[in-house]
């Protein structure tokens, strides 16, 4: 048993050398924009409204809050283990390599699951630009075959998707729908990380520059165009008018698209090393990327909702673009130059992405739970270049027969669960001596503070959305049925985690974070939790039949059997 739980042990000498302390707040801040900003905000954004409303505004600031307090768990770690990592690092050092294992295997739905849905969204904008200078890409060689079978089925409003559905030529009795560019895309970027493509800061400074550009550009001219009414748009629950049309249900399964836009803070604990002062920079960098990053999201969605009636957005996958299309404000040169401005901003994405994946490989190849293969390193270029080909098929075979919406459940839940081990975990490291230079988790004692923060936030919700918790005993209400388990267990954890926090005195911080991640799981639905589950299982028979017995620390001194 105490084998599961076998650590690495990394001394001063694993430490990245030579890195210099340069980065001060709003370095961090830029590098937090640029990470977070992407598909999400770009895309993700177009189903979040369609499934919440205007009301999805509420899930930004919960999101944001679970990632806030998240960032510093992952500040924590980055700051105790002298190397730096990932997740999966870190992991590996404090809890053992079961826990690593998981969180490897859970950082892959981050990265490879996370670059299929912004390749598909990449695609969303590349067929607009194209369309907007007149080359017509055919639907069907746009989208997802599940995607455009399930709007033709599903009654959708979406004319490209059923259009693809019906004028898709037959090949036997299968139709011939494929999305061409997002292939195509993971093709380009695979190629790129397999020659070896040089991270430049500049280039990463002007990204973000280009991004915040075309957001702030959508705001400045879409508030022009804002009709009040749409942001009160008929309940379909209640037939009254209502910020939260779907009622806080829909809002909640939108869940997947609002943390995707959040994914991507977690690579900031890695610069810990190179900020000055990392105690007072780190945090404040991190929250303050976040807090910017919510305003821009909450600002977002009121434009995009006062334009254009939120049900427009069902199946939009370039929603900036979309909402300047001749059938809602009809601005083409925005519909033009958001769409090109997008299509740059997303291949930074990409990259980074699809060059993260590999180097986690690498490290877990390195420690033997993952084939030596993974290690490879290109003689020429110096990539990992086995591993990033295996990216690259990692992202492009699913392309063929996944869907968006599908995707970004499976992506979100993994890394929600990742975040979930990463703050329990922080609850369980032991008390460390305070060095100077270093970041240090404050310790509030949650004691008291966090059973009267979840009883009272309780009893608010209560108050604020009472059907919510009326349609808990209401069995036969499909829609409701789908999250009333999970909110149940939801409120049972956090009775225990009271007790255990007025007993073992835990922090409160890591607490908060491992609340409110668990909260965000219980939006996710009985389809998602099933997948989940089967990667998790097959994660496990992995670990089981290849990496316990080929662990760099089976039968290895370097091993702390504690
Ligand atoms: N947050 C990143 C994005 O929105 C993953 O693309």
């Amino acid at each position: 048993m105490n084998q599961l739980f076998r650590r690495k042990l990394y001394s001063e000498k694993d430490a990245p050398s030579g890195l210099l302390r340069v980065l001060g707040v709003w370095d961090i801040v830029f590098f937090g924009i640029a990470a977070i900003i992407g598909a999400g905000s770009f895309s993700s954004l177009g189903e979040a409204v369609f499934r919440g409303g205007p009301g999805v505004i509420v899930l930004y600031v919960i999101c944001g809050f679970a990632c806030g307090f998240t960032a510093l768990c992952y500040a924590e770690f980055a700051s105790r283990i002298p190397t730096a990592g990932s997740a999966y690092t870190y992991a590996y050092a404090s809890f053992g390599e079961l826990i690593a294992w998981v969180i490897g295997w859970a950082l892959i739905m981050e990265y490879s699951f996370g670059n299929i849905y912004v390749a598909f969204s990449w695609s969303d904008y590349f067929t607009s630009f194209m369309g907007r200078i007149g080359i017509h890409i055919p639907d069907y060689l746009t989208c997802s075959y599940t995607e455009a079978k399930k709007a033709f089925f599903g009654a959708s409003e979406n004319k490209e998707l059923i259009n693809a559905w019906k004028s898709a030529p037959l090949i036997g009795n299968l139709k011939f729908i494929v999305d061409i560019p997002a292939l195509v895309i993971n093709g380009l970027i695979t190629w790129l990380c397999y020659v070896g493509v040089k991270e430049s800061k500049n280039f990463n400074n002007l990204f973000v520059i280009l991004k915040l550009f075309i957001i702030l550009l959508v705001i400045a001219v879409g508030i022009a165009y804002i009709n009040t009414d749409n942001w009160f748009p008929v309940s379909t629950e209640t037939g009254v008018q209502s910020f939260m049309p779907n009622g806080f249900t829909g809002v909640m399964s939108a869940v997947s698209g609002v943390f995707f836009a959040y994914i991507g803070f977690d690579a900031l604990s890695v610069l810990s090393e190179e900020t000055k002062n990392p105690q007072k920079n780190l945090p404040r960098g991190m929250i303050i990327s976040l807090v910017l990053c919510t305003a821009i999201y909450i600002v977002l969605t009121l434009v995009l909702t006062g334009m254009v009636d939120y049900r427009k957005f069902d199946g939009v996958g370039d929603p900036l673009a979309f909402i300047f299309e001749k059938s809602n404000a009809n601005i083409a040169w925005m519909e033009f130059v958001v769409s090109l401005g997008a299509i740059i901003a997303i291949t930074t994405v990409l990259l980074v992405f699809q060059m993260g994946q590999p180097r986690i490989w690498y490290a877990m190849s390195r420690d033997g739970l993952m084939p030596k293969k993974f290690m490879t390193i290109h003689p020429k270029h110096k990539t990992p270049s086995y591993a990033t080909i295996v990216t690259g098929i990692v992202v492009g075979i699913p392309i063929l027969f996944t869907d968006k919406s599908f995707i970004l459940d499976f992506t979100s839940i993994g890394t929600i669960f990742a975040f979930v081990l990463v703050c329990g975990g922080v609850l369980l490291l032991p008390a460390k001596e305070k060095l100077k230079g270093r970041f240090h988790l404050p310790y509030i004692n949650a004691r008291f503070i966090f059973p009267v923060i979840f009883l009272g936030g309780l009893a608010f919700f209560y108050f604020w959305q009472p059907e919510f918790f009326h349609n808990l005993n209401d069995w036969h209400d499909p829609l409701e049925g789908e999250f009333r388990i999970s909110i149940i267990v939801f409120i049972i954890v956090n009775l225990v985690l009271c007790v255990l926090a007025f007993v073992r005195n835990l922090s409160l911080i890591p607490l908060i974070g491992l609340s409110s991640c668990l909260y965000l799981l219980t939006g996710m639905s009985h389809n998602n939790w099933f997948w989940f589950l089967l990667w998790f299982a097959i994660g496990m028979i992995i670990y089981f039949s290849y990496g316990y017995k080929n662990s760099k620390l089976n039968n290895d001194l370097n091993g702390d059997l504690n």
